[in-house]
């Protein structure tokens, strides 16, 4: 199995895909780090706290809480996205899924233990990531690889009409982890690939919430609230980028097209903040990415449905 740290802002795909790390054979998520991105900070705990319950993982992965706010600016959430990022789900859950140990502690310290062995998955704003190079200036050669998803290649954003979340938020550490030296950083974009390779049209959708199983059932509380919004914005689907990013790690076949590229990222025009330009490599300066151009849709949909399919206890 692939060995490896999810760094994330949990509310809706984001938990989808720390299901996919916690159920997938193929996949050894080691510790969920937390980022401040999409809402309050400590309802993402909570939302990835009942994750692990609902995968009836508690004790299997630890959390450690990491940067609370961008490495410069003030903290910009998307509730109007998500809601509370759970569909308004309550649950009680243990005491003890929080770590003491902070989370660029961690991934300083489990890089160190293991160096070259672990992958990173960043599916929130860059900021602990870029704390930890700050940090630790050998932490990048230490990550096996730095799979993303940020940006647009060029094309439409989602927050803003240049600019994609996860770099909008927090565009100065986005900036820092490009040109922080990792050996294989990989991004999975809003546009094109969320729009077209991760996206779920209703009928489709609704035909996996019928699925009767708590997991489905907890999958549907997630992703209703942002299915609505994204339709009131013209996208025609529910969007899994953060968990079609994790899986293509995890299961690299479902990478069908991908190019060198030299990403930056847009830090000082209020109009175009967070804009990643990503520039062909035949054309520009040294490559420091691979982006993915095609993802495999439909398997990372099959394994999605298997994944809603699993049983386990009711919570
Ligand atoms: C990204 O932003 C967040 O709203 C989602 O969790 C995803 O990581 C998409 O732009
Ligand atoms: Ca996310």
């Amino acid at each position: 199995a692939v060995p490896f740290i999810l760094d994330t802002d949990s509310a809706q795909d984001d938990c989808v895909a720390i299901l996919f790390g916690l159920l997938d054979p193929a996949a050894d998520l080691r510790a969920i780090t937390m980022v401040a991105g999409n809402v309050g900070f400590d309802r993402q705990v909570h939302n990835a706290a009942m994750t692990l319950a609902v995968a009836d993982k508690v004790g299997a992965c630890p959390i450690h809480l990491g940067c609370s706010r961008p490495l410069m600016r003030a903290w910009e959430g998307a509730e109007d996205v998500h809601g509370d990022g759970s569909g308004g789900l309550s649950m009680d859950v243990p005491d003890g899924m929080v770590s003491n140990e902070g989370a660029v502690d961690a991934l300083l310290r489990m890089t160190s233990e293991e160096p070259g062995e672990l992958s990173i998955v960043a599916i929130g704003p860059l900021t602990n990531i870029a704390a930890a190079c700050i940090a630790d200036r050998t932490f990048p050669q230490r990550v096996k690889s730095l799979y993303i998803m940020g940006g647009s290649n060029n094309g439409r954003g989602n927050i803003t009409a240049a600019a994609e979340f996860n770099f909008y938020v927090d565009p100065e550490a986005a900036q820092i982890v490009f040109d922080a030296g990792f050996s294989d950083v990989v991004v999975l974009t809003w546009d094109p690939v969320t729009l077209t390779d991760a996206l779920l049209p209703r009928l489709d959708y609704e035909e996996l919430c019928a699925i009767d199983t708590p997991i489905a059932r907890f999958f549907k509380a997630l992703c209703d609230h942002t299915l609505a919004y994204d339709e009131s914005v013209g996208v025609p689907g529910s969007t899994h980028p953060d968990s079609m990013t994790l899986q293509c790690l995890v299961h690299p076949e479902l990478i069908l097209a991908e190019a060198p590229y030299r990403v930056d990222v847009e830090t000082t025009s209020a109009l175009t903040r967070g804009y990643s330009a990503m520039a062909w490599d035949k054309f520009e300066a040294t490559a420091n990415a691979r982006v993915i151009e095609r993802a495999d849709s439909a398997a990372f949909f099959a394994r999605l449905r298997a994944l809603l399919e699993t049983h386990t206890r009711p919570v």
